[in-house]
């Protein structure tokens, strides 16, 4: 399905990535671009630093979660030479092309995004007025998303559920714009929603989300993994008692980074109720350190020679800007009659 695609992937430098952004999204999307240049296709990655700046104010904080969303994603085997790896706040083009998107997004279309209703509906529960604290840029990010996407003449997104919507906004935009031209302008994107990447749970049993605490953290010391990793809720059963292993939350996160044979291993030991509770958690620890362990000594390596990542996001920006340049000379061309 990749054949001579263009794929897209943005990410949002907030927050560190847990396990589950690392094995829910992350991997999965250095997967997908490895396999669409595999098929001559074209895969793009950014560091979509302009979205964060609507919740992120403090440029300190900012300036450490671009490094470490960079130096993650190039830890996790992306590889800058042969995909296009950039900061959109190095693509002005971008930018100008969100303000000719804007006359082609409908307000209603805004009202109606999660992102938005999602703060409207926490602002209620709060009782607080409806916009309280929402700035122009959550409002209006969906258009500066699609101007992500349709910049580069994208064919593919791929997305979390969460972000669907916002794809198909790009597709309404991309969709009103040729129709009030009559020609095809901008390529109609569509996202794909990878069904078979598992939802991991955190160490309560809830999904795993930073918004909830529970998190098993992937880039810190093994101490911090360890004490994580201990601390995921178990029963007091004893070890002979045998077990059905869907019932146990340690096998649960186990099975999303364990090979399938591993997580077998662990199903019958605890259906034969020959794994305790301490020797499943070792079990865990030591799965997520060693599937980590390569990505780890990059990132380490990144974070320390980050002038050797400036250097590739410079290249990237560099490669990716001629496009961006074409595709606002056609729409300029096109709006102003030139
Ligand atoms: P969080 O819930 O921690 O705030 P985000 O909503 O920022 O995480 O998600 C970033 C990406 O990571 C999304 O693509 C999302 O689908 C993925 N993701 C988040 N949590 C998990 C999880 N527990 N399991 C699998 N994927 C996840
Ligand atoms: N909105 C996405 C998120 O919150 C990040 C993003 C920005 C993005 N622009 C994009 C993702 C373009 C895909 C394509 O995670």
């Amino acid at each position: 399905m990749f054949e001579n695609k263009t794929i897209l992937t943005g990410v949002k430098p907030t927050g560190t990535p847990h396990l589950g952004n690392y094995v829910g999204a992350i991997r999965p999307a250095i997967r997908l671009g490895h396999e669409a240049l595999a098929h001559g296709g074209r895969h793009y990655m950014f560091i979509a630093d302009y979205h964060a700046i609507n919740a992120e104010k403090d440029p300190e904080v900012l300036n450490q979660k671009i490094k470490e969303i960079a130096c993650i994603y190039l830890a996790g085997g992306l590889d800058p030479s042969k995909s296009v790896f950039y900061r959109q706040s190095d693509i002005p083009e971008i930018h100008e092309i969100t303000t000719i998107l804007y006359a082609y997004t409908p307000k209603g279309l805004m009202n109606k995004s999660h992102a938005y209703k999602a703060s409207v509906d926490k602002n209620r529960e709060a009782g607080k007025p409806d916009d309280d604290g929402i700035n122009m840029g959550l409002y209006t990010y969906p258009t500066l998303m699609a101007a992500d996407i349709l910049t580069f003449n994208t064919d593919i997104v791929p997305v979390g559920r969460d972000q669907v919507q916002h794809v198909e906004i790009a597709r309404d935009i991309a969709g009103a714009f040729n129709a009030h031209y009559q020609k095809e302008l901008l390529k109609l994107p569509t996202y794909y929603l990878e069904e078979n990447v598992a939802v991991v749970p955190g160490i309560d049993g809830r999904k795993m989300s930073k918004s909830y605490g529970n998190v098993i953290p992937v880039f810190a010391d093994d101490s911090v993994i360890k004490k994580a990793v201990f601390s995921v809720k178990t029963d007091s059963r004893p070890m002979e008692e045998p077990k059905n292993p869907d019932e146990i939350l340690v096998y649960e996160i186990y099975k999303s980074v364990a090979a399938p044979e591993k997580a077998k291993e662990m199903a019958d030991g605890l259906s034969q109720g020959k794994l305790g509770y301490g020797h499943i958690k070792n079990m865990l620890l030591d799965a997520i350190l060693s599937e980590i362990k390569d990505a780890r000594e990059k990132y380490n390596y990144y974070m320390a020679h980050y002038n050797e990542v400036e250097e590739m996001l410079a290249a990237g920006a560099a490669k990716a800007r001629p496009t961006a340049q074409e595709t606002l000379k056609r729409l300029k061309d096109t709006v102003f009659g030139r």
